[in-house]
């Protein structure tokens, strides 16, 4: 068969104006209802995801005017999950905070697809937070068993890290029409000598975060004691392009410290609280003041994810092991001090934690993975945070039929109405 070169020539370019357009073609955003009604007059919403290995999905809540939830939907991410390896599977497959961010700012969510190496990007419809729609089709992460996500204040730029047998970070541009899209020189690779997925606990990478003035991108490592005590590795950013230094500067942990977690900025410093399972906390002080400390909390089983509540000014670390909440202080001196803990229930399995402020109100959302609920507790003021309520969401799940299992269950961010 020929074609005249007209005929070529037009189908070419036809095939040009399709791709020029950006297309969505994986399921992405397919939606199964957990509700009949979704509430109007939602603040807000908290999401999660299953990170089922079948097909990832995010689970989104509304937020009440009473800081309750509502189970509203289940969005397919358009990738599938994976559980970290480990001796007894239980809750936590990441090894990490930050699996899924959202950016009130930029009005959008990203969460990782561990076992596809993708990152799929939403925007969020800011009148029905739970409303996602996909901006383009899952964009590799750059390596393997992408875990945890971190958005710029601006909310128009995210970075990655990588946790497996390719472990990296990297960085992308936030696009409101083409989705993602890697920046330059952001394809930074650290020497973890893991396999995919990664065995852990120990000696697994944990969370990345910009630093205080977005100078730094740092991602956490945790170390395998008595051999190692983990780092924090942290790259310069350029401020004009985003680009990052070719090498990384490692910090080691403060006496004590061996197995850095999450990392939760404190206010106008630049300085981290950073959960230690090896002992409770330390603050890593990056000021080159040399005021970083690690500080033991008494009875701890393994303290791994925080959150701060600006209106009480402190810091609430879960403990998965005791399925216990800490609250911390961390004065203007970066000494810190245990206020009060808060007992939650026995064997619940308390992983992740966002704050969020509803109508001047602070609360914070406790993913507790083994009783496939998301507790509710109300800071009303500093050591006076009291749980309101529980959301099991593993009924209005089943009738859903969206496959979630409480080992595979991660993650927990917000966007609120501004
Ligand atoms: C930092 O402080 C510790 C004690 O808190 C001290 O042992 C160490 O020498 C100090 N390092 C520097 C560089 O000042
Ligand atoms: C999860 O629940 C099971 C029993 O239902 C229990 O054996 C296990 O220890 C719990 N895990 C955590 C982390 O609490």
């Amino acid at each position: 068969m020929k074609f005249s070169a007209a005929f070529t020539t037009s189908v070419l370019s036809a095939c040009m104006l399709v791709s020029a357009v950006p297309m969505q073609t994986s399921n992405a955003g397919a939606t199964k209802m957990m509700t009949k009604a979704t509430r109007l007059d939602a603040q807000g919403a908290v999401y999660f995801i299953t990170n089922e290995p079948g097909e990832n999905m995010i689970i989104a809540a509304t937020i009440n005017a009473d800081g309750t939830l509502n189970p509203d939907r289940a969005v397919a991410t358009g990738g599938r999950g994976l559980h970290g390896s480990v001796a007894t599977p239980g809750p936590d497959g990441l090894f990490s905070q930050g699996g899924i961010e959202a950016s009130v700012k930029g009005k959008v969510l990203a969460a990782v697809n561990p076992g596809s190496n993708t990152i799929s990007l939403f925007s969020i419809d800011p009148k029905t937070p739970t409303n996602l729609t996909p901006l383009g089709d899952p964009v590799s992460s750059e390596g393997e068993f992408p875990m945890s996500l971190t958005f710029n204040s601006a909310g128009d730029r995210l970075c990655v890290l990588n946790g497996g047998a390719v472990a990296a970070v990297n960085c992308y541009k936030v696009d409101k029409k083409l989705g993602l899209t890697a920046i330059p020189n952001t394809l930074r690779y650290l020497a973890l000598k893991q396999t995919t997925p990664p065995a852990g606990p120990p000696n697994t990478a944990s969370h990345i975060v910009f630093n205080h003035d977005e100078s730094e991108l740092i991602v956490s490592v945790k170390g395998a004691p008595p051999a190692s005590v983990g780092y924090l590795a942290t790259w310069a950013v350029a401020p004009g392009d985003g680009s990052l230094s070719a090498t990384s500067t490692h910090i080691a942990p403060p006496p004590g410290g061996a197995l850095p977690f999450s990392l939760t900025p404190v206010p106008g410093q630049n300085a981290f609280l950073a959960t230690d399972p090896a002992l409770g906390f330390a603050v890593f002080d990056l000021s080159g003041q040399n005021r970083s400390a690690a500080v033991a909390v008494a009875g701890q089983g393994a303290t791994c994810w925080s959150s701060y509540s600006a209106h009480t000014g402190s810091y609430y670390l879960s403990d998965i092991g005791t399925a216990t909440i800490t609250e911390v202080r961390v004065d203007g001196n970066l000494q810190a001090s245990v206020v009060k803990q808060y007992p939650q229930t026995a064997g619940s399995g308390t992983i992740d934690s966002d704050v969020v402020t509803v109508k001047g109100k602070d609360f914070l959302y406790v993913l507790a993975a083994n009783a496939t609920s998301v507790d509710v507790l109300a800071l009303t003021s500093a050591g006076n945070a009291k749980r309101i309520s529980t959301l099991d969401f593993s009924g209005p799940a089943r009738a859903a039929g969206v496959p979630l299992d409480r080992n595979n269950v991660q993650g927990m961010t917000h966007f609120i109405k501004q």
